[in-house]
């Protein structure tokens, strides 16, 4: 029986304010900082709607917070206080001898909890027992009733951990207190809680349902559904649960991350480059030597901004359309627009406002310089691991229509669909210097994937930056003058290209190289790494066989196909496309279609094959069209 203990007891719910950057970090990574606020604030009001019904006399909502929020809706019951400083044991502490016992403790994460569990915890109580934990699946709890002073149960326990009932409990003996354990619950912490939550929410009874919490945790299933999993394959929401896509959303969730303009907060990063735009810098990577005719008509002050690293402008050929990734004062965009001509086109992205100011300031000088009557360079404010958003327009966007929930996010999402930044596959050749290394680990796979979105079929990309010989470790990653010296956030050499043949590139080579620094035993080197995209679509039979020149005795592609020099493979019509262009243009002698690829005859590329086509030696080869040899 618990009425004495309910006519006297006081439940206090522990709650941040939800708010992105600030509650629920450890999702970030899969919900992005504004849905896990969103996810955060939808559990807080289901934990106060259960606990507005729980058989207690006082409830207080107590804030980590300098101030009480007023923006959420709280039930009229309770009553919100503020939360004393120090570790989760001290402010506890001070509310428990604020309010004197018996006190139910409660968090706002665990939106399982019912009002049933506050009752259960008392009955427990009731038992003449100290204290009352329901463990939580990550080692901690999510409700803690004391009917004595619980101090011994809150000192030294280390918070956060995956050990803090087992040390409590501990605790708990060592001061002779009497503990009983209710059955589990479930609060959410990590993005692998996700999916077991939801299983454990669809099992509960309607009157109980954490209705807020299992909305937002559908629109995150619909949309990684909707995004990444075929909608036919996946039987149930649960199962697509478990398929959860971390990479597309994340991608998603960048979006909502640059929504809140308040939230926009220089990192050292960002001042460091910020700096760099307004003052000469002396070294930030290796050494480069341009050819000074290529850069006449580029004005001083752009030129003086000089990170070194490598030259990847090489590349651009006229007529091309070329994207310069982190085109700080636009230096490369600039020795680019000549190149391409009047007619090709330059887009540089780069997220810092300063580098901005400069290179959009230079544009009407170069375009005078070059004699072009309208300039055929153009930068965006972006951040290059997603090419599809402009920080400008979505912020013209969001002065129009603020975002304040997951529909307003839905449109928003659609608008930039229907004008991304960069269009899917408009681009000959994307171009970079010194900068993929300056992205986050966690980003670097998205924004090789976004290349690739962008690239034309045969676009390729020029890339210079900054591999090391060795992993570095975690202590030398989160050194931030390492890092924005783009040395700490350098790709494994190996890595750095194996990435690009993940996305599906070909032809994935390193052009050039240097020793740079070496630090802590590890060498960092420049590198200039070139891939190209085209590889995917149908293989059909046309009847043409490539051989390999030399100078190995034989050689293996990327997809298993081995080629044994001097001797003739049947080879689709695509690969014999690919085997005629850069990279592999030379090194293959590939002889002429007989049919059309229109006729659609099916060529199985996947078997390797190692048969010379002697039938089909006597084709003519592509090489040699009619005038061109002997
Ligand atoms: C070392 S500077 C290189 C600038 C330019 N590529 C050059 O060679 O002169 C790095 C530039 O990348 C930009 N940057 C770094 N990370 C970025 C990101 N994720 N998205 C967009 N720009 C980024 C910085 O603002 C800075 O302008």
């Amino acid at each position: 029986m618990t009425a004495k203990l309910e006519n006297a007891c006081t439940l206090i719910v522990m709650a941040k304010p939800p708010r992105p950057h600030r509650t629920k970090t450890r999702l970030i990574p899969a919900l992005g900082a504004w849905g896990a606020a969103a996810l955060s604030r939808a559990m807080l009001l289901d934990v106060l709607d259960q606990m507005a019904r729980a058989p207690v006399t006082t409830r207080l909502i107590a804030w980590a917070a300098e101030e009480s929020p007023q923006d959420i809706p709280l039930p009229e019951v309770f009553r919100p206080v503020l939360q004393a400083s120090g570790d989760l044991g001290r402010r506890m502490q001070a509310l428990y001898d604020s309010v004197g016992p018996p006190v139910v403790f409660v968090g706002s994460d665990a939106p399982t909890l019912t009002a049933e569990h506050v009752r259960t915890a008392l009955d427990l109580l009731e038992e003449d027992v100290d204290a009352v934990f329901q463990p939580a699946e990550d080692g901690g709890y999510t409700l803690a009733a004391f009917r004595t002073n619980p101090q011994p149960l809150l000192e030294g326990i280390p918070w956060g951990e995956s050990d803090v009932l087992a040390a409590t409990l501990r605790a708990a003996r060592d001061a002779s207190r009497r503990v009983r354990l209710m059955e589990s619950g479930r609060d959410l912490d990590r993005p692998e809680d996700i999916a077991p939550l939801r299983r454990h929410i669809d099992l509960m009874p309607p009157n109980r349902f954490p209705s807020r919490t299992a909305r937002q945790l559908t629109r995150i299933a619909r949309r990684n559904h909707a995004m990444s999993i075929d909608p036919g394959s996946a039987r149930s929401l649960e199962e697509a649960f478990e398929r959860l896509d971390p990479d597309r959303i994340r991608q998603l969730n960048a979006l909502a991350d640059a929504l809140p303009r308040f939230l926009e907060k220089e990192d050292q990063e960002q001042q460091r480059y910020g700096a760099a735009a307004t003052t000469v810098v002396d070294e930030l990577c290796c050494a480069v030597s341009y050819d000074g005719k290529a850069m006449d008509h580029i004005p001083q002050r752009i030129l003086d901004i000089d990170y070194g690293c490598g030259d990847p402008t090489v590349y651009a050929e006229e007529g091309m359309t070329v994207l310069d990734l982190g085109s700080g004062s636009g230096k490369h965009a600039f020795m680019i627009a000549r190149k391409v001509g009047p007619e090709g086109k330059v887009i540089g992205i780069d997220k810092t406002a300063q580098m901005l100011e400069l290179s959009r300031g230079a544009v009407s000088e170069v375009t005078a310089a070059l004699g072009y009557d309208k300039p055929n360079v153009v930068f965006h404010r972006g951040h290059i691991e997603d090419l599809r958003v402009d920080l400008d327009h979505l912020e013209d966007y969001l002065a129009q229509h603020p975002v304040s929930s997951y529909d307003e996010l839905d449109a928003l999402d659609r608008h930039i669909d229907e004008r991304p930044m960069v269009r899917d596959e408009s681009v000959d050749l994307v171009v970079s210097n010194c900068v993929l290394n300056l992205v986050r680990d966690d980003a670097k796979n998205q924004l090789i994937r976004e290349i690739f979105r962008v690239l034309k079929r045969h676009g390729s990309v020029a890339i210079s930056d900054i591999v090391s010989d060795r992993e570095v470790p975690e202590a030398l990653k989160k050194d931030l003058d390492l890092w924005t010296g783009c040395l700490s956030g350098a790709w494994r050499r190996d890595r750095f290209l194996d990435a690009f043949a993940e996305a599906g590139f070909y032809g994935i080579r390193e052009e050039s190289s240097r020793l740079w620094k070496t630090v802590e035993g590890i060498n960092f080197f420049s590198v200039t790494i070139r891939a190209w995209k085209g590889k995917q679509g149908p293989c059909y039979e046309t009847g043409r066989a490539a051989m390999y020149r030399g100078p190995f005795s034989q050689i293996t592609d990327d997809d298993g196909h081995v080629y044994v020099r001097g001797r003739f493979h049947p080879v689709c019509e695509k690969t014999a496309e690919l085997l005629t262009r850069p990279p592999y243009a030379g090194h293959f002698v590939v002889t002429e279609a007989q049919g059309s690829p229109d006729d659609k005859i099916p060529f199985d590329c996947s078997g390797g094959q190692t048969v010379a086509g002697e039938d089909r030696l006597h084709y003519g080869e592509t090489e040699c069209t009619p005038g061109s040899c002997c």
